[in-house]
């Protein structure tokens, strides 16, 4: 049977070249970067370049990246760290429902310690409202954390006016760009940011690799105490086969993002005229907004999600009904409840995200299959 890959938002395969670089590093080079002898000395080095590799494709000094676990630790970190080193100054944070959940998530533990938590409303897109972002601050609020590509609907945030309006009052800005990361150009001082989050394991690098920039370290708290690796901030042994993936995957992304962008571009169209022509009543996300090439999020009305992720599973085909952290759950997703998507096609709501190994004939076969699904699938 066809295999057809379409959860690339969800987690990428590791590129051969990555690894190549795994593998070679598992063979050679076990020493402790924190060792003063040669194995030790020799595994520092590499931790040093792929840092500069990290920090070249964001644009930003090698002083200002930090390596962790991946996302949602960076953005725990960041979250938890500006709020608890800013206490002093206020205890006012603002975000947007449709964040990740590894961002909500220690929003929700900061509101239980007695921080303040501001939602912002978004658009139908949703993008989030500048004037509500305006009103929201005050001279208590430390930090604005909002995300810069959405890991359901690909719709991008205007990040650059968030944090002007952010630092007009004095306070930080995050964002979370573990989706847009390697994906499209962008250097730190474009997005004007103080932190961001990103993920190896969307970027064709292993899971359980990333990291964090940081514009101001001295804002954060680290999470974890421990052996003072990452100048203090993020204790632990570094896993050094994992950094050296992760820069190669950003030495791949960096070389080939312009040709990728554009191709995805041409398959998302595809995709999207062929949906709309099939399946008129379907409804995609964000059609008018700015977006990741490689994402679509399309609801049909009447349908349940559930169902045509399983046909689509019986043909080959994986995709995602929403975030890969909400899979299995029957909850409409909150990213599009928080866009105000009708009722009836809350339930019948689809990601389908590309990848390196999505050809033209993959959308085709997906469009092939898809409307009949979709006529099966209708609940009556
Ligand atoms: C937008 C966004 N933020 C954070 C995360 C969490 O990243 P990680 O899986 O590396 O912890 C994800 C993963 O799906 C994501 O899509």
């Amino acid at each position: 049977m066809r295999q057809i890959y379409l959860d690339h938002n969800a987690t990428t395969p590791v590129h051969p070249e990555v690894r190549d670089v795994l593998i070679a590093c598992y063979e050679n080079d076990f020493g402790n970067p924190s060792s003063v002898h040669r194995y030790g000395r020799r595994t520092r080095v590499q931790i040093d370049d792929a840092r500069d590799t990290v920090a070249a494709l964001l644009g930003v000094s090698a002083a200002s990246v930090f390596f962790c676990s991946g996302g949602t630790e960076a953005n725990n970190t960041i979250l938890k760290g500006v709020a608890n080193s800013c206490k002093g100054r206020g205890r006012h944070i603002i975000t947007s429902p449709t964040e990740h959940p590894a961002v909500l998530d220690p929003c929700a533990y900061l509101a239980q310690q007695g921080f303040e938590v501001t939602y912002l409303p978004v658009d139908e897109s949703g993008v989030v409202d500048l004037q509500a972002l305006e009103d929201a601050l005050t001279d208590e609020t430390t930090l604005v954390s909002i995300m810069h590509a959405n890991n359901e609907t690909g719709v991008m945030q205007p990040i650059a006016d968030i944090a002007r309006l952010a630092h007009q009052r004095g306070a930080l800005m995050h964002t979370d760009a573990v989706q847009s990361f390697g994906k499209m150009p962008f250097h730190i001082d474009e997005l004007e940011v103080d932190f961001l989050s990103f993920s190896g394991h969307k970027l064709y690098a292993p899971k359980g690799i990333g990291g964090w920039y940081a514009r101001t370290p001295t804002a954060l708290q680290p999470l974890l105490h421990g052996g003072h690796q990452e100048r203090g901030l993020r204790s632990g042994t570094e896993s050094v086969a994992s950094v050296m993936a992760l820069s190669k995957a950003c030495e791949i992304a960096a070389r080939d993002m312009q040709a990728e962008w554009e191709r995805l571009q041409h398959l998302q169209q595809r995709l999207e005229h062929g949906i709309l022509e099939s399946v008129p009543s379907a409804r995609i996300q964000g059609a008018t907004a700015s977006r990741l090439p490689n994402t679509t999020h399309v609801a049909f009305a009447e349908v349940e999600g559930e169902t045509l992720l399983m046909s689509l599973d019986l043909q080959g085909v994986a995709i995602s009904t929403g975030s890969a952290c909400s899979s299995g759950s029957l909850e409409p997703s909150h990213v599009l409840k928080a866009m105000a998507v009708p009722e009836t096609h809350l339930y019948g709501a689809l990601r389908l995200s590309m990848g390196r190994s999505t050809t033209p004939d993959d959308i085709d076969y997906v469009l092939e299959c898809l409307p009949e699904m979709v006529q099966h699938a209708r609940v009556d």
